[in-house]
């Protein structure tokens, strides 16, 4: 059986092939700067039980990775045997496609590279999928709530994270509390001016209740005590793995 962490264990190789693959063919605008796969050592940390085996399990193999970047996890799960549909936009990605584009040619993939805006309506290349990766996305979206709940009629299970925080700005502690913080523009200390909205734990997962979804796993990660929706210091993050109730 293939649970995460011979997955995790697998993809070792996979990504050290990628960044021969990277250093040998540079692109305009340079490849995505932080490490996708690393989030397969979370995933690792997050699944529980059965849960643990969730990729031996699929009964389909269409998987989107939303917010994919360079696309090396899709790329990954595709070596393995999954159908991957890259969705990202231009102008907010790295090197605006170019990255996960050129990873489709040197890697002989069949996965479909798609330009989708979530901050307008849009629709997904597939009706269904059975996994969608939707990981550092969220907290970059204008409307959290509109988008996790067009997924939950599309896909069976979400791999979500996103950024949280506990502390607001001016020090008051809001983690029971569920509220979600809105960034200005030139707020969050990395310079990013779609870094939208934070949320506490106990908002996201309200958020994940009343946009369709089952929360079957959760952690965060990071800065656990005084995390705040800015500083680079004080940055925690959760992972989620989540089942829709309202997925065809
Ligand atoms: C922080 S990266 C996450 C990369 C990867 N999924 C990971 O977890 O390492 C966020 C990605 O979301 C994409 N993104 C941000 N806003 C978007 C939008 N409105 N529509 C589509 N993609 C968006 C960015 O272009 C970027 O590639």
């Amino acid at each position: 059986m293939r649970d995460i962490r011979s997955l995790l264990r697998e993809s070792k190789a996979f990504s050290a092939k990628l960044s021969e693959i990277k250093k040998d063919n540079p692109i305009e605008g340079g490849w995505y700067g932080y490490d996708i796969m690393s989030n397969l050592v979370h995933l690792d940390r997050l699944l529980s039980g059965e849960n643990r085996s969730i990729f031996d399990r699929l009964t389909s193999k269409a998987v989107a990775d939303i917010g994919c970047a360079d696309g090396d996890l899709g790329f990954f799960l595709e070596s393995l045997g999954f159908e991957i549909d890259f969705l990202d936009w231009p102008a907010t990605n790295w090197n605006g496609l170019r990255g996960v584009q050129r990873l489709v040619e040197l890697l002989d993939s069949n996965a479909k590279v798609h330009s989708v805006n979530l901050d307008e309506y849009f629709a997904l290349p597939r009706p269904h999928y059975e996994v969608v990766l939707f990981l550092g996305i969220l907290y970059h979206l204008k409307n959290p709530f509109y988008v996790l709940e067009r997924l939950a009629k599309s896909a069976k299970y979400c791999f979500v994270s996103t950024r949280v925080f506990r502390v607001a700005p001016r020090g008051e502690n809001l983690s029971l509390i569920n509220v979600a913080y809105l960034l200005g523009a030139d707020e969050s200390e990395n310079g990013d001016a779609t870094n939208y909205w934070i949320m506490t734990e106990p908002c996201l997962r309200r958020l994940f209740h009343r946009a369709g979804w089952d929360v079957l796993d959760f952690i965060t990660v990071g800065e656990q005590r005084a995390s705040n929706p800015h500083s680079i210091a004080k940055d925690e993050r959760a992972f989620a793995l989540l089942r829709s109730r309202v997925a065809g």
